[in-house]
Order: C-alpha cells, then structure tokens, then sequence
C-alpha cells in the first residue's frame, strides 16, 4: 500500500485528481469507479475546475459508483444518482448513457445486482475511489461473520443509518437498504484510491490499514490487494506510526 498523508485538504484533493485525471488521459477508454459522501466532494470539485480551466475531457469515459440507496428516485436530491449530477456529471462533459449506478428502484433487486456485475465484468474499473466508514464499512459493505463478492442488496447498519442522517430531514427517511458493489467487485479494480480525512477516523484508519484481515473491518481487505494508494489528512493519519 502506497500511503500518503497531507497537510492540507487542497493538497489531498490536487492529488486525487491528478490521479484520476491521469488515468482519463492514459486510457482510450478509461473506467472509472466513483463513491459519494463526504469525502470526494472537494476531489469533484478540483476535477471540475480541472475540466474547465484545463480542458480535460472526459467524453471517452465509463463511470460506475459503488452504491445506491434503495427506494430513492434519481430526482430525490438524497439518491446518490443525484448527488453525482451535482457534484461531478452535470459540470463536466461524460455522457449520461457512460454513468452507471445501481437503480435503487428495480422491482427485481437480484436482477439489478447480477446485471450491474456483468456490466462491471465486460468493463472492469482502472481506478476505484473509496471512502471509508466509522466501522470500517466500504461501499455498504458492513461488518460482519461474512462479505458477499458480488454486487448485492444490503439492510443499512443503524451506525451508517446515523451517520448519513445529516443529509435527510429526519432519521426516518433513511432508507434501509442500499445496493453496494460487493468486496469481491471491489478488488477487481485496476488500481483502489482510498481516501479518508478527520480525527474522528484515525482509529479506523489504522485498523484498516495495519490490523488484522477480517470481515469485522471489511476495509482491511484492501490489504490483499496488490495496488492501493491511500491519501490521508493530518488527523485521520495521526495514529499510524
Ligand atoms: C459512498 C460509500 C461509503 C462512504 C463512507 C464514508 O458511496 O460507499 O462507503 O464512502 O460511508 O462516508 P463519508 O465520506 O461521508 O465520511
């Protein structure tokens, strides 16, 4: 694992892009693997202004995101189809039909799963952007006795139903499921970028990074995969020796 920490988050977030704009320019036809949350809006950010003050073009790229709530429409401003046109696809020039999430509104959850995986197969992802969860959760994959591979309909823990409570009107319209690219989709990827920022994660970070491989911290699988760059801040970095 490549692990880099930075003073400030405008130095996280130049490097982030710089990597992801680099694998956009190195690739005739460059996959992408994007996440919400927190975390990547000021890496969107800079790949935005990256777009528009460098004419970085991103016509020739294939995006899929690791996960989807389920029962939210694209419209609802708190599915993460929408987050994604805010944040990144409606102010860069990826063609919509080259953006892929799972549709957290299938009638046949099972069905959606398998044909997201086939889609991932006939295009595997160069570079995968993560965030990582207080309990060490990536995507929605939660802790627990056993992970699932393959792409697949999660009931959300009440810890993550919290932490993402700050971005609805009341804890009641969480939803409680979501559908999440699997562990196993996940360390298909090319090359991971993991990015994690704020004290209130260093635990977790060194956990993931140097504790022990167990389904208990799914993150901690990251370590069985060959070519992963880790960007830290300050704080979520402060407890790795
Ligand atoms: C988002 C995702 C989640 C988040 C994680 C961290 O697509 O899959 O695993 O990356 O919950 O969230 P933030 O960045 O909000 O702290």
């Amino acid at each position: 694992m490549d692990i880099k920490i930075f003073d400030s988050a405008q130095e996280l977030d130049a490097f982030a892009a710089d990597l992801i704009v680099s694998t956009v320019q190195n690739k005739p036809a460059p996959v992408l693997g994007l996440a919400t949350g927190s975390t990547p809006l000021g890496i969107y950010a800079k790949i935005v202004e990256m777009h528009r003050r460098q004419n970085i073009s991103f016509q020739h790229v294939t995006s899929y995101n690791l996960d989807e709530y389920v029962g939210l429409t694209p419209d609802n401003d708190q599915s993460y189809a929408y987050y994604m046109k805010s944040h990144l696809f409606a102010h860069i020039d990826i063609p919509s039909n080259q953006t892929f999430l799972p549709n957290g509104m299938a009638e046949d959850l099972e069905a959606e799963c398998s044909r997201y995986d086939s889609m991932l197969q006939e295009q595997p992802v160069d570079l995968q952007l993560l965030g990582l969860g207080h309990n060490g959760h990536i995507g929605f994959n939660e802790p627990a006795e056993a992970l699932t591979g393959g792409t697949h309909a999660v009931k959300l823990e009440q810890e993550t139903r919290e932490a993402n409570a700050r971005f609805f009107a009341s804890m009641d319209e969480v939803p409680e499921l979501a559908i999440t690219m699997g562990v196993g989709s996940i360390l298909k990827a090319n090359h991971i970028l993991l990015v994690v920022r704020g004290a209130d994660k260093a635990d977790i970070v060194k956990q993931a990074l140097t504790g022990p491989i167990t389904t208990d911290v799914p993150a901690s699988l990251l370590q069985t995969h060959p070519r992963v760059t880790v960007l830290l801040d300050r704080e979520a970095g402060r407890k790795l020796a």
